[in-house]
């Protein structure tokens, strides 16, 4: 069976390098994995334990956490805002989180990748995700990284998928997910 492996963007916008960078992660998938991107990140309400009752979970919310129990493992496409996650993916992240102990990221093999403006490709926000992933319980693959700088220029003329750095960069990411997804 494959390793179906879902994906969150950090970013909202079109023409995002980071929706891109998760486009090439899905084109450059080995056989035997298949990516899907969670569409409707925006549409989840900030995180709120009063919303958070069974049985009128947001719907948004409830998607989320469906898609992520289905899967067999995660991965965070991140850029970085002022030096951390977009809030869009802590929300998200939040939401996986609950309930305590049993969230829907509990024990999730989950990779954090990314590509950031700046020099360092975003790395401050991807341990920040990795910091809260693992406080919330997810397996954090802490070794997997792929950080890329300069994202709106490196990307202005040429789509990662087509980029040959990216797709070895990607295809390294997936190999090591299925090799962890398939031992977990
Ligand atoms: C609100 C905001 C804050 C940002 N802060 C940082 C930052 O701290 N470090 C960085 O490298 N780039 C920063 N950037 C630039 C983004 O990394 C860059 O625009 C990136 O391409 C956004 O990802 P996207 O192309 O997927 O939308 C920031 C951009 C915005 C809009």
């Amino acid at each position: 069976m494959a390793t179906k492996v879902l994906t969150l963007v950090g970013s909202l916008r079109n023409g995002s390098t980071n929706a891109q960078l998760a486009e090439a992660t899905s084109h450059h998938a080995p056989e035997g994995v298949e990516v899907s991107v969670f569409s409707g990140l925006e549409t989840i309400p900030f995180y709120n334990e009063d919303l958070d009752v069974e049985g009128t979970v947001p719907a948004a919310a409830q998607s989320l956490r469906d898609a992520a129990g289905d899967a067999d493992a995660l991965i965070l496409v991140t850029p970085e805002y002022n030096g951390t996650m977009p809030a869009v993916l802590k929300n998200a992240i939040d939401w996986l989180s609950r309930p305590f102990g049993a969230g829907a990221v509990s024990g999730l093999p989950t990779v954090v990748v990314g590509t950031a403006f700046g020099q360092y490709g975003g790395v401050w926000a991807q341990d920040e995700a990795r910091k809260a992933l693992n406080i919330a319980g997810a397996k954090v693959l802490e070794d997997v990284k792929l950080a890329i700088p300069n994202s709106v220029v490196r990307f202005a003329e040429l789509h990662p998928k087509d980029d040959v750095e990216v797709a070895e960069q990607v295809a390294g990411v997936l190999k090591a997910i299925k090799e962890i997804a398939e031992a977990n």
